[in-house]
């Protein structure tokens, strides 16, 4: 059986991220090569649709993204919050996949981290509606808010708080059996 591969999205463009530190403790627990990582939400240039012209060559950093989503299995979208809502880089990003219908279908999850106590509720809430309208299949469990991501994600990589370590993992479990029906079905 083929293995089916994951497309990490950081919404952090940040070296120290926490978010992109908590998709490399999930990739460590999946099997080897299972998460693949896009490119930086910061590489693709500002929507526009003027740039997005049904038979025109879109930018290549577009090209790129899109190809990374038409290729992956599944989505896994990790980010955190910027004053109340999802990262500018991100929603952008996200913005590029409305014309090419790339996340069409696409098994998708969303985890939002944050050092805060609300886990980020806030861009959660932005960010479903956004991925409803792009089309992404989210059955439940397919979002987690994490709160307190540097006390829960140590700089070993283990998680602290047992209860959401087990959520994080059936997010995960039901990630990868979508992931898995999808690459059959594809
Ligand atoms: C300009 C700015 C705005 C922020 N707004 C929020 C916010 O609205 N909600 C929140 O939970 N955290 C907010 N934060 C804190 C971020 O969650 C925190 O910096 C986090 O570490 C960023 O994620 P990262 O570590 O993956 O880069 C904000 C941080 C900055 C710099």
């Amino acid at each position: 059986m083929v293995t089916p591969n994951i497309l990490a999205i950081s919404g952090s463009v940040r070296a120290a991220s926490s978010n992109l530190n908590l998709l490399k403790a999930i990739e460590n627990r999946l099997p080897p090569g299972m998460l693949r990582y896009s490119i930086g939400v910061d590489q693709l240039p500002p929507f526009n649709p003027d740039l997005d012209q049904a038979g025109m060559p879109v930018p290549e950093a577009v090209a790129t993204f899109r190809r990374q989503i038409a290729d992956a299995d599944a989505v896994l979208i990790c980010t955190p919050e910027y004053a109340f809502g999802v990262p500018g880089t991100l929603k952008n990003a996200l913005d590029w996949t409305v014309s090419s219908g790339s996340l069409n279908e696409k098994p998708v999850a969303a985890v939002t981290a944050s050092p805060l106590y609300t886990g980020g509720d806030k861009a959660m809430a932005s960010l479903l509606p956004t991925l409803k309208a792009l089309g992404t299949r989210m059955p439940a469990p397919s979002s987690l808010c994490i709160p307190s991501i540097n006390k829960f994600l140590s700089a070993e990589g283990t998680f602290t708080d047992n209860q959401l370590a087990a959520q994080l993992q059936q997010l995960m479990d039901h990630l990868v059996m979508r992931a898995s029906e999808h690459s059959i079905h594809s």
